[in-house]
């Protein structure tokens, strides 16, 4: 599908609140994908569609998963929140007609992972400094985004590790995984 085709689908299917989230998440996906050389409209789409399945209720979601044969871990049977994510990839695949690769960042949108390419960083960042967010460390996380790109992965995974902490709820595996993969394998 072409990027307009899936912006309109995603504004049907969204509150007017995600949407716009959906809309930040793609500009920010475009300066991210300008600033590291990546293909911009790749980036566009997989930001605009990456959240596709977040409003779907817990049953719906349970649903999905059992009818598409999407195998899940034990973390995301606790926390359905997390399921979007891979339910997300699905459909972009699906529906949208995205490759593997685009359909993956969706998936590692949540967690983070270890197989994390350009397009799944570029994700990771957008969602977390998109201009709907306001976070109040946006400006020392966009000097990591200048510093490179996987400082900035690292340091959103161990701001979403501490909360999880703070929160007394599990931390899903491959937030760890890629966490130690960046620090043991890249940095
Ligand atoms: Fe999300
Ligand atoms: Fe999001």
């Amino acid at each position: 599908m072409e990027l307009e085709e899936i912006q309109e689908y995603i504004k049907k299917q969204l509150s007017d609140k995600r949407y716009y989230h959906s809309k930040c998440v793609m500009k920010r996906s475009r300066e991210l994908a300008e600033k590291y050389g990546a293909d911009v409209v790749i980036a566009e789409k997989i930001g605009i569609a990456h959240d596709v399945a977040k409003e779907m209720s817990e049953e719906e979601k349970l649903k999905y998963v059992k009818e598409n044969n999407i195998e899940i871990d034990n973390t995301e049977k606790v926390n359905t929140g997390l399921l979007h994510a891979k339910i997300g990839k699905d459909i972009a695949i699906k529906k949208f007609g995205f490759s593997e690769s685009m359909g993956q960042a969706i998936a590692n949108h949540t967690t983070g992972n270890k197989d994390m390419d350009i397009y799944s960083k570029i994700l990771f960042i957008a969602d977390r400094t998109s201009k709907d967010r306001n976070f109040e460390d946006l400006e020392y996380l966009n000097e990591l985004v200048d510093k490179g790109i996987d400082e900035a992965v690292l340091y959103i995974l161990d701001k979403k590790i501490e909360l999880q902490i703070k929160k007394r709820a599990p931390i899903h595996i491959n937030g760890i995984i890629a966490r130690n993969y960046i620090l043991e394998e890249i940095i």
